[in-house]
């Protein structure tokens, strides 16, 4: 990747405003130079991957959960695409299409619980620490955030935790803290696209649901591929239907 980088290239391309030109590379080269800085091709090569690996696969699989989710959950397929038909009459959608879509914006964050893209993370003292509880964790210790099981919780989600039900996103008077709902992490090193990620995700789905429909395959039985970013071994097998206008 690193050979591939020519820096006068791309930054050519911002210069002589060919805006269709630009992208993350040179997004990242003219930051270094609006900050008056040097930047190396290494910081460039790993800021991409972890673009990549941070952006691409964790909202790919949520939205492929959330096809799958809707496929096991028919009554629930059914209130989203009703929503969906009254919101997107022949509209293109725009960046606020999805606050027109609660009850899809529901199916989103259920999905995310039930089936958080980043099920564990870490964190790495760089001191000493003792928490509010008096455990030591010392400089060496490595320390898992499980988002896994805290969203599974009933102590914090109640007796119905481990159903699947998007209507208690609706009951709610205010939304979970991160620490109850850490999906997209929590702290200071909270995920960077975490008010991004649902814009995108329900607008795509309200797009799909609005011209397409799913059934999951008739013998497809979910089998877990266990990774950073789980996913179905298997992929999401589902036969399609293009939805006809009225
Ligand atoms: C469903 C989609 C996503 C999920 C579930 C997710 C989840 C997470 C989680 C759990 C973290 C670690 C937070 C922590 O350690 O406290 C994180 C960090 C990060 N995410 Fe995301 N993410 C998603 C999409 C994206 C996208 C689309 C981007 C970029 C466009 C992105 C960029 C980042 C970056 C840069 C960090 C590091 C933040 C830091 O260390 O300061 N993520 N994400």
């Amino acid at each position: 990747m690193e050979e591939g980088l020519k820096q006068r290239d791309v930054k050519g391309s911002i210069e002589d405003g060919h805006e269709n030109k630009a992208n993350l590379v040179a997004l990242c080269l003219a930051i270094a130079e609006f900050n008056g800085g040097e930047i190396s091709k290494k910081y460039i090569t790993d800021m991409v991957l972890t673009m990549i690996a941070a952006a691409k696969e964790t909202t790919s699989q949520v939205l492929t959960w959330i096809f799958y989710q809707l496929c096991c959950y028919p009554d629930v397929y059914a209130k989203a695409t009703n929503e969906v038909r009254q919101v997107f009459v022949d509209d293109d959608p725009t960046p606020d299409t999805f606050r027109r879509l609660p009850y899809c914006t529901a199916v989103f964050n259920e999905t995310m619980r039930v089936r958080p893209p980043t099920p564990v993370f870490f964190r790495f003292p760089v001191d000493d620490i003792t928490l509010p509880d008096g455990t030591l964790v010392r400089k060496s210790d490595r320390i898992m955030l499980n988002a896994h099981f805290v969203c599974r919780s009933e102590r914090v989600w109640g007796p119905d935790a481990k159903s699947f039900r998007p209507e208690r996103w609706l009951e709610m008077k205010e939304p979970p803290s991160t620490f109850d709902f850490p999906v997209f992490g929590g702290g200071p090193r909270t995920c960077a696209a975490r008010h991004l990620v649902p814009v995108k995700a329900i607008t795509v789905m309200a797009m799909i649901i609005h011209r397409f429909t799913f059934r999951l395959e008739p013998d497809f039985v979910l089998k877990l591929k266990y990774g950073p970013v789980p996913c179905s071994k298997n992929g999401l097998p589902v036969i399609v239907d293009r939805v006809l206008p009225a």
